[in-house]
């Protein structure tokens, strides 16, 4: 029997799953996780702890590692793993899983949403149907940019960036994409998209959506300067990482009516917004809701369920990372 900590409660029957195979099994009270506070405290409560199932939200630092000697996996419950200090858990030799792959699909619809509510001004109208603001169909009332037939470009062609370009290929949408090394021609060809090189992607497209990673290279990727470089009037998507994204340059030049709008769904400092952006009606904010449909909850839940008892018992997991 081992000692797990799961950071916050799970769709999907996780404690029971774990509870069944034997182990004992600490849920933390907050649906938005332990946090590092949060983890320091149980895990130096109970330092035999041999499992950790995190969110995206929960910083696995060194500190943090360190006040588990016993720990022998961690299971993040996301397919981004930039909140791990992933050379630490690799220099202990404990096995670290992501959930890759099942919520590809739930996060390019989410991406899908947010072009399409920036776009066409969906929440905007929405809050002034609420407020009372609207007095009657009008010939010049919010009017939006056209998705259909537009220039999409991607930034990150991986699993979630090729979703989205299957999506815009219903719209008839003409795909860029930029990523460091060029897909497959097999790929580009099924999905009719072409790798252009960033400044490329930035002065031609219509639509900017951010799809990579959050490393060292992507931090910062979408600076002033390159938000500078977008189209006037263009709408960015953003449904990887905040910290691509200079917020603050993003609210001046949407602001300024150089960028026309934006859809967000992540931040670079969850979970508080820029204040600049909290005032512009041109953005949509979405709270971090990428991966967030049922079935797609529920089977994260599981492959870390997955990932956890299959360290216990000694074998090799499925979705390991390090
Ligand atoms: C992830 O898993 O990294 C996503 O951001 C969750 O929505």
């Amino acid at each position: 029997m081992a000692r797990i900590v799961i950071s916050a409660p799970l769709p999907g029957g996780a404690t029971e799953a774990l509870e069944a195979a034997g182990h004992e099994v600490v849920v933390g009270a907050s649906r938005y996780g332990m946090g590092r506070a949060g983890l320091l405290e149980s895990l130096r409560a109970a330092p035999d702890t041999q499992a950790l199932i995190t969110l995206l939200s929960d910083p696995v630092d060194r500190e943090v590692i360190g006040a588990a000697p016993r720990l022998r996996v961690v299971a993040n419950y996301a397919v981004g793993v930039d909140n791990l200090d992933l050379e630490e858990l690799r220099r202990k030799a404990i096995v670290v899983t992501n959930t890759p792959g099942v919520l590809t699909e739930a996060t390019a619809d989410l991406s899908f949403a947010l072009m399409l509510d920036a776009c066409r001004r969906v929440s905007e109208g929405d809050r002034l149907v609420r407020r009372g603001g609207w007095h009657g169909w009008s010939p010049t009332l919010l009017l939006g940019k056209r998705i259909h037939g537009a220039t999409l470009g991607i930034i990150g062609f991986g699993r979630i960036g090729q979703a989205v370009a299957r999506r815009a290929a219903g719209f008839d949408m003409q795909v860029l994409y930029h990523q460091r090394h060029r897909a497959d021609r097999a790929v580009e060809q099924a999905l009719h998209a072409t790798w252009v090189s960033l400044d490329d992607l930035l002065e031609r497209s219509d639509i900017v959506s951010l799809h990579c990673p959050l490393t060292p290279e992507t931090r910062g990727l979408l600076s002033e300067g390159r938000l500078r470089r977008m189209k006037k009037g263009a709408v960015l998507v953003n449904a990887g990482r905040g910290p691509c994204v200079d917020e603050h340059a993003l609210a001046e030049l949407l602001a300024a009516g150089h960028l026309f709008a934006a859809g967000l769904d992540v931040y670079a400092n969850e979970p508080r917004v820029h204040g600049s952006l909290l005032g512009l009606e041109s953005v949509v904010l979405a709270p971090h809701l990428g991966s967030a449909d049922e079935p797609t909850r529920a089977k994260m839940a599981r492959m870390c369920v997955e990932s956890v008892l299959a360290v216990l018992a000694g074998r090799e997991p499925e979705y390991r990372v390090a």
